[in-house]
C-alpha cells in the first residue's frame, strides 16, 4: 500500500503541501470513542510554527470532520479528517527555473512521478501533511489514554547539546515515567531541562541566522502498554513502529532502548533482569527498550530517532536543473524551518500512537477500545 499504513486500524494520508487540503482517514476505529475537539486542537497547536526557531508559514489548521463521527464520538465507521490549506505562496516553487534542493524529495519525486507531481511547497513529501496525522495520532492518543497507555516524546539531542533522558530525570526526581510524560506533553518546546532547552533553542536561531539548519535526537517512551503485544517477525513491535516511524519526513533513524550503544556492552551488562514486584513480572534494566523477540514484556517501549537537519536553507547550494538536468546552483526561496525536530516531536508521538493502536486491535478486537 503506498499511502496507507496498519492492519486492524489503517490510515490514509492524502493531499499537497499547497493544495486546497490535506487530510486523513481512519478506518477500523471503534465505535464510541471520543472526538474531542479541545484535545485535537491542543495538539496541532504543539505542531504548529511559532517564532523564529519554525517556518513563517503559519496554518489555521481549522479541521473538518468530514464523516465517522456523530454526537462527539466516532461511529465506526471511516473518520476523514480534513485540513484546509490556506497560507500558500505558491509562486515561490516557479516551474520554469525548477532546480532540485539537495536533501529534500524534488528529484526522487520527479523520478517516480514522471513531472506530473505537484511540486508546490514540496507537495506530497511537505512537512505540511503531518498536520494531518497530528489530527489522526489525536484520535489513538486520547483512546490510548483511556487504557492507561501514555506516549511522549523530548528533544534528546540537537547539534551538541543534550537534555537528561526519561529514565536519569525519572530516577534523580523519585518519579514515574508516567508523570514526566504528563508535563512534558504539555510543553510547545518539549524538554526535561528548561536551561538545556534554552541552549537548543539558541543553537536553532544561530543555525538560521547563518541560511543553515540543524538536527537533532528525539526520544519517546510509550508507557502502560500490556505484555503480549506484537508478532515473532515480520509484524515485530519494533517493526511496525519503525514502519510508521521511517514514513514521517525527515526522520533518517530510529533505535529501540539502549540501542547503538549496546555494541559496548556484554550481554551480562545488557540484559535486563526479571523480578517478580508484587505479582506484576517487571525487569530491573531496561535496555531492550519494553520488547524482546518482537513482543512487548509490560515494560515501558523506549525509542530514539535521529531528525535530520531541515533539507531547504538558504546557503546557496549545487544542484541539477529538474528541466535540462544541467548542473545549476541552487539559492532557496520559501518559507522553511531552521529545524523540523521540535514540531516534528507530537508527529512522532501521533505516528507511534497509531501503530500501538494497530497493534492492540489486532491482538485483542476493534472493540477493545470502545468506551
Ligand atoms: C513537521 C515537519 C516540518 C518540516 N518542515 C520542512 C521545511 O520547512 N522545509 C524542508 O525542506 N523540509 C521540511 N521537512 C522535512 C521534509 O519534508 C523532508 O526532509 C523531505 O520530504 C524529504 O524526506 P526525507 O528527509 O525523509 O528523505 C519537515 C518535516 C516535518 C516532519
Amino acid at each position: 500500500m503506498k499511502n496507507t499504513f496498519g492492519q486492524s486500524l489503517q490510515v490514509t494520508i492524502f493531499g499537497e503541501s499547497h493544495g486546497p487540503y490535506i487530510g486523513a482517514v481512519l478506518d477500523g476505529l471503534a465505535p464510541g470513542l471520543d472526538i474531542s475537539d479541545e484535545f485535537i486542537k491542543s495538539q496541532l497547536e504543539l505542531r504548529r510554527p511559532s517564532g523564529a526557531i519554525s517556518t513563517a508559514r503559519v496554518e489555521a489548521d481549522e479541521y473538518v470532520i468530514a464523516s465517522g463521527a456523530f454526537n462527539g464520538k466516532t461511529t465506526g465507521t471511516p473518520l476523514c479528517i480534513l485540513i484546509p490549506n490556506t497560507n500558500t505562496r505558491s509562486k515561490d516553487y516557479d516551474k520554469a527555473g525548477r532546480v532540485a534542493r539537495p536533501g529534500h524529495a524534488d528529484f526522487t519525486a520527479m523520478c517516480k512521478y514522471h513531472g506530473f507531481e505537484d511540486y508546490r511547497g514540496g507537495g506530497h513529501f511537505s512537512g505540511r501533511i503531518t498536520a494531518a496525522i497530528v489530527a489522526a495520532g489525536a484520535v489513538c492518543i486520547d483512546a490510548l489514554s483511556k487504557k492507561g497507555i501514555i506516549i511522549g516524546t523530548h528533544i534528546n539531542e540537537l547539534s551538541d547539546i543534550s537534555d537528561i533522558s526519561f529514565k536519569d530525570y525519572a530516577s534523580k526526581n523519585n518519579v514515574d515515567i508516567k508523570d514526566v510524560l504528563d508535563t512534558v506533553n504539555k510543553k510547545k518546546f518539549a524538554v526535561l531541562d528548561d536551561e538545556a532547552g534554552s541552549k537548543m533553542e539558541q543553537a536553532i536561531l544561530d543555525a538560521a541566522k547563518d541560511s543553515d539548519s540543524v538536527g537533532g535526537v528525539l526520544e519517546t517512551a510509550i508507557v502502560g502498554i500490556p505484555s503480549g503485544v506484537g508478532e515473532p517477525w515480520f509484524d515485530s513491535a519494533e517493526s511496525i513502529l519503525s514502519h510508521i516511524l521511517f514514513s514521517v519526513p525527515g526522520i533518517k533513524g530510529v533505535e529501540f532502548g539502549a540501542g547503538f550503544d549496546m555494541v559496548n556492552k556484554r550481554g551480562s551488562e545488557f540484559n535486563d533482569p526479571f523480578r517478580n514486584e508484587n505479582g506484576t513480572v517487571v525487569t530491573s534494566t531496561n535496555h531492550n527498550g519494553g520488547i524482546n523477540g518482537g513482543i512487548t514484556n509490560g515494560m515501558p517501549i523506549i525509542l530514539r530517532c535521529a531528525v535530520k537537519p531541515t533539507p531547504s536553507i538558504y546557503k546557496k547550494q549545487q544542484s541539477i536543473n529538474l528541466n535540462t538536468l544541467e548542473n545549476a546552483d541552487i539559492e532557496i526561496e520559501g518559507r522553511h524551518d531552521p529545524a523540523i525536530i521540535h514540531r516534528a516531536r507530537v508527529v512522532v508521538d501521533s505516528v507511534c500512537a497509531i501503530a500501538i493502536y494497530d497493534m492492540l486491535a489486532s491482538r485483542y478486537g476493534t472493540d477493545y477500545f470502545t468506551n
